[in-house]
C-alpha cells in the first residue's frame, strides 16, 4: 500500500518571504495540513514563521501536519544531506519532517552555506557569464544519503522529484529503504500515465506538481496565456455543469485520479477555492474528457531553462 498523503497540499513555490509566513498561516487557518516546501524557493524562515504562528495560536500541532522538503542540487554527496536537511529543518522550526525529496536528478557542485543559501542553480552568480557546474556524484550515492536520513528519524518517509520511468526503475534496483513517493509535474496537458502508472506498480503515491498547469509559468515567461488548461472548453463546460470553477476541476481530476495536487496561492479565496474539492465528483466520461486534452506540454524542463535562464544546456527529459 501506498503511503497516505494528504491529497491536497499547499505549494510554496515563488512565494516571497515577505509573503510566506502569512500565506503559511492563512493556509493552515483555511484547512490545508500538507505543506510543500523546498530549500531552493528561498522563503523556508519564513514558512518555519508561519507554522510556529499556527501551532502557538492553536490552529493545529505539529503532528497534525505533514511538511515536504527538498534535497537540492548542490548537496547530493552522501556527506552533505544531513547538514542539507537540519538546515531545513532549523530554518523550519521542526524537528522532522514528514517527508523528504531528492528535488532532481541533477548533482552540482557544493556551496559552502556561508557562501549562498540557497545557491541555487549557477555555480558562481557573479562570473560574466554564470553557468552550472555538474558535481559527477551519482543519484546511488544520493539515495544512500536519504535512507540514512530516514534511518535517524529526521525524515519519516523519502522520496524522489522529476525522475523519469528509467531513473525510477534503476533506483527500486537498488534501494533499500525504496522511494515512497514521486513527486512530478502533471496536469491534464501533461498527464505522464505510463509514469504514474509504474510508480504505483512499485506502491509509490505520486504527487502532482503544477496542477493547473500554464498558470504558475506565466509570470516567469515560460508560458503563454493561450496554453492555460483552464480556459479549455473541456473544463469550462464541465465547471459550468457542476457549478465549479475551472480550477476546482482540474484539481478534482487530479485528485480523482490518485495523485495528491499541490496547488500555490497567495490569495485566501483561491486557497479556500482549492482545497474545497470533495463535495463533488467528475464522471468516468469528465474524467475521460479531461485526460484526453493530453498534449504531453512540459512547462518545467531543465532541458530548456537550464540553457535559457544558466547557459548550460542540461536536459533530463527526452
Ligand atoms: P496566485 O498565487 O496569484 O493565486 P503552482 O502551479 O505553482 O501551484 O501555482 C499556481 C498558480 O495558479 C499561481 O500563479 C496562482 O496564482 C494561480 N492560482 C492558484 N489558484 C488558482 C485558482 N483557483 N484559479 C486561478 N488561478 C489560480
Amino acid at each position: 500500500m501506498a503511503i497516505d498523503i494528504p491529497a491536497i497540499g499547499f505549494g510554496l513555490w515563488k512565494i516571497s518571504t515577505d509573503d510566506c509566513a502569512t500565506a503559511v498561516y492563512d493556509a493552515i487557518k483555511v484547512g490545508y495540513r500538507h505543506l510543500d516546501s523546498a530549500c531552493d524557493y528561498g522563503n523556508e524562515k519564513a514558512v518555519g514563521e508561519g507554522i510556529a504562528r499556527a501551532i502557538n495560536d492553536g490552529l493545529c500541532n505539529r503532528e497534525d501536519l505533514w511538511v515536504t522538503s527538498k534535497l537540492w542540487n548542490t548537496y547530493h554527496a552522501q556527506e552533505h544531506v544531513e547538514s542539507a536537511l537540519k538546515r531545513t529543518l532549523a530554518d523550519l522550526q521542526l524537528e522532522y519532517l514528514d517527508l523528504y525529496l531528492v528535488h532532481f536528478p541533477i548533482a552540482l557542485e557544493f556551496v559552502p552555506f556561508d557562501v549562498r543559501y540557497p545557491p541555487e542553480w549557477v555555480h558562481d552568480p557573479v562570473e560574466a557569464m554564470p553557468v552550472m557546474k555538474p558535481s559527477g556524484v551519482p543519484l546511488h550515492e544520493t539515495w544512500t544519503g536519504m535512507e540514512a536520513m530516514q534511518a535517524l528519524g529526521l525524515a519519516k518517509h523519502i522520496g524522489v522529484c522529476n525522475y523519469n520511468s528509467g531513473l525510477l526503475q534503476d533506483l527500486m534496483s537498488y534501494a533499500k529503504h525504496k522511494p515512497e513517493v514521486l513527486q512530478i509535474e502533471s496536469h491534464p496537458y501533461l498527464t505522464q500515465e505510463k509514469l504514474i502508472r509504474l510508480a504505483k506498480h512499485y506502491d509509490l503515491a505520486v504527487t502532482a506538481f503544477s496542477p493547473l498547469g500554464a498558470a504558475s509559468y506565466l509570470e516567469l515567461d515560460m508560458a503563454e496565456a493561450k496554453e492555460s488548461v483552464l480556459a479549455s472548453s473541456v473544463v469550462t463546460a464541465i465547471a459550468q455543469r457542476l457549478n465549479k470553477t475551472a480550477a476546482q476541476v482540474v484539481l478534482r481530476w487530479g485528485v480523482q485520479r490518485g495523485t495528491s495536487v499541490i496547488p500555490k496561492s497567495t490569495g485566501v479565496e483561491r486557497m479556500r477555492e482549492n482545497i474545497s474539492l470533495f463535495d463533488f465528483e467528475l464522471t468516468d466520461t469528465d474524467m475521460n474528457s479531461i485526460s484526453n486534452l493530453n498534449i504531453n506540454r512540459r512547462f518545467n524542463d531543465p532541458g530548456d531553462f537550464c540553457e535559457a535562464a544558466f547557459n548550460t544546456f542540461y536536459p533530463i527529459y527526452d
